[in-house]
């Protein structure tokens, strides 16, 4: 199984893709948890990445697609994977295409996250991640059982620096003007999905799981 998961911020793509990736034992490639170990680990990619991720912008084209065709190219990724986050431009989505030809990779579906702009602003606001293992909680809908502490791993909670809500709002203009054209270069194939993802995360994972059966 070969998807792209597309949609704004806060829509649960990292969520969801926790949950499908598992479920049909393929890789889950977030570009944005690439570049945050990166950041954290102050790598060149990381000095690089930081201050386009502090405020909410996108990391350049060139470097992103580099980082995933090295990413593309790991052994983990032949039973299948799940793009979350990526592609973000046209640019981006051009090279895919051209990377996919040179890899011989065919795509089983473009899952695309409709959700509106209050929901996802409400879920940032209340996103927390753990810090050992990437856990994603919710003070609203998912929270942990114990305040701060990860149920999985024992981990501490953080709140990500870019959901602060002026950074949320520049993401979600960024999202506007340069991600959400990317529904119209999708939406003419066969394997285009809209899912509507305002539901809680278990109708959005089946709606999923129904979408790419068919
Ligand atoms: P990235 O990490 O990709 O952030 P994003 O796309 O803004 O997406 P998010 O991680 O914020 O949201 P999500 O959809 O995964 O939601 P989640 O599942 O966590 O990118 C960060 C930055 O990196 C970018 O700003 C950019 O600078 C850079 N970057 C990354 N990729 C790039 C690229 N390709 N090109 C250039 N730059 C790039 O869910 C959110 C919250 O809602 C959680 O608390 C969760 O528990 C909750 N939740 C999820 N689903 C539900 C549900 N159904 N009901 C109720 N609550 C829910
Ligand atoms: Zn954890």
């Amino acid at each position: 199984m070969k998807l792209i998961f597309l949609g704004p911020p806060g829509a649960g793509k990292g969520t969801q893709a926790a949950v499908i990736s598992k479920k049909y034992g393929i890789a889950h490639i977030s570009t944005g948890d690439i570049l945050r170990d990166n950041v954290a680990r102050e790598t060149e990619l990381g000095l690089k990445a930081k201050k386009y991720m502090e405020s909410g912008q996108l990391v350049p084209d060139d470097v992103i697609v580099d980082m995933v065709e090295r990413r593309l190219k790991e052994e983990d990724c032949r039973a299948g994977f799940i793009l979350d986050g990526f592609p973000r431009t046209v640019v981006q989505a051009e090279a895919l295409d051209k990377l996919l030809e040179k890899l011989h990779i065919t795509l089983d579906g473009i899952v695309y996250f409709d959700v509106p702009d209050d929901v996802v602003i409400k879920r940032l606001s209340g996103r927390r991640i753990c810090k050992s293992c990437g856990a994603i909680y919710n003070i609203h809908s998912q929270p942990p059982k114990k305040e701060g502490v990860c149920d999985l791993c024992g981990g501490e909670l953080y709140q990500r620096s870019d959901d602060e809500e002026s950074v949320v709002r520049n993401r979600l203009k960024v999202y506007k003007e340069q991600t959400a054209p990317l529904i119209s270069y999708y939406e003419k194939s066969d394997k285009f999905l809209r899912v509507d993802a305002s539901q809680d995360s278990s109708a959005v994972v089946q709606a999923i799981v129904e979408a790419v059966k068919k």
